[in-house]
């Protein structure tokens, strides 16, 4: 007992300094491989809250189909297409014609995930082309039942000016083809960002 107390107090000194030292470039704890940071240093200033507004155009049928089944349905569900899952690169337009002014793409897929319903797991990046925005992507990952009216998703994260971001999506069907299922959709992004 007596020979560790000169050892330790020199210890807990070296201790102490080093992680003032850390504090001052980190501001908190540091384990090694996870360091807290100051958001004011790397440029986190106010918090901004944007809504964007689109048309999103998914296109299933013709030569220039935008969304193209990868999977198949479950042999056993082809009633509720259960499994499903179509890859998209669907247009995002400034109005509801495709010949409208191209803001982005929509890029992901959706799968058929109700063995008893037509509904759809999504996970898309909304790949923005558009001004100082292109460049900048939104990623939305939710449930859509496609026949309700309005249906809302979460947006899980984003890229570029949209880093940080959290919010929702409202989607609403403008025209809906039964014979190619052809569909525009109004989205609605009302998100929190930095
Ligand atoms: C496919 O896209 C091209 C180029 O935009 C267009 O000229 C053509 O009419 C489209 N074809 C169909 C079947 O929509
Ligand atoms: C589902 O559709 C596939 C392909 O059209 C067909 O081979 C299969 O027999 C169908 N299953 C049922 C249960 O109808
Ligand atoms: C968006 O950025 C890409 C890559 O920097 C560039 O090639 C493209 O021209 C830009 N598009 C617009 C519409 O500004
Ligand atoms: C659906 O698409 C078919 C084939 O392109 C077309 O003949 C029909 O007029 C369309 N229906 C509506 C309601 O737009």
């Amino acid at each position: 007992m007596a020979r560790m107390l000169p050892l330790s107090i020199p210890k807990l000194f070296i201790f102490s300094l080093l992680s003032s030292f850390s504090v001052i470039l980190a501001t908190g704890e540091d384990h090694g491989y996870v360091r807290t940071l100051d958001r004011k240093l790397i440029g986190l200033k106010k918090e901004k809250y944007s809504h964007i507004h689109f048309y999103w155009h998914d296109t299933v049928s013709g030569r220039n189909a935008t969304a193209i089944q990868i999977v198949p349905p479950a042999s056993n569900f082809n009633a509720t297409f259960f499994g499903a899952t179509y890859m998209i690169d669907d247009q995002m337009t400034a109005g509801p014609e495709l010949s409208s002014k191209l803001i982005g793409r929509a890029q992901g897929f959706y799968s058929l995930s109700s063995q008893e319903e037509v509904i759809l797991l999504m996970a898309m990046n909304f790949a923005f082309i558009e001004g100082k925005y292109n460049g900048s992507t939104i990623t939305v990952l939710g449930r859509n039942s496609v026949f309700t009216k309005v249906r809302e998703m979460p947006v899980i994260g984003g890229s570029g000016l949209f880093r940080f971001a959290r919010g929702y999506v409202q989607a609403k069907t403008y025209t809906f083809n039964s014979t190619t299922m052809d569909a525009i959709v109004e989205y609605n992004v009302y998100v929190l960002h930095y």
